[in-house]
């Protein structure tokens, strides 16, 4: 069983809402940062939440779900530890994990049906990194990110 925060915007939310319900029902503790509603919302309000959840070790993994999943990426990318992916199908879910260590899952709500994406969600939770030559090149990105930090981003 693990932790996963949750976040979405308008196109996402209903999507979240069905994840959440699927998680909870398999025993995973969730912590929801909304939206929960149609109205309109901006999508990197909620991807800071979810990704500074994930940086801060309050959650194993984070789950954001927007119109394509692609606005919620790059927004949760920007946080020091986070690598967020979209992944439309089971194999990048997959291979997210294992070779890119991906510890926020971005889904398209527009895209990707539910049943999709509980099945993406339930391969992601599963799969575990690999390691080995993997934990390389992820040690490549974290060190890149590092130091672009200690030089205020330049
Ligand atoms: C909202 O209309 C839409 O732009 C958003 O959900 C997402 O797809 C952004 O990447």
């Amino acid at each position: 069983m693990v932790a996963v925060a949750l976040g979405a915007d308008h196109a996402g939310w209903e999507l979240k809402e069905a994840l959440k319900a699927w998680l909870i029902d398999q025993g995973h503790q969730v912590l929801d940062f909304g939206t929960h509603a149609p109205d309109s919302v901006d999508y990197p309000d909620y991807a800071a939440q979810v990704a500074e959840a994930v940086a801060a070790g309050k959650v194993d993994h984070g789950v954001l779900v927007c119109g394509t999943g692609i606005g919620m990426a790059i927004a949760a990318n920007k946080m020091p530890g986070v690598r967020a992916a979209v992944c439309g199908d089971t194999f990048t879910a997959r291979v997210s994990r294992e070779h890119n260590d991906v510890n926020v899952l971005c889904l398209g709500a527009r895209l990707t049906g539910r049943d999709l994406a509980r099945e993406i969600l339930q391969i992601w939770l599963d799969s575990t990194f690999a390691g080995d030559r993997h934990a390389r090149r992820v040690g490549k990105i974290t060190a890149l990110e590092q130091r672009l930090h200690a030089n205020g981003c330049r």
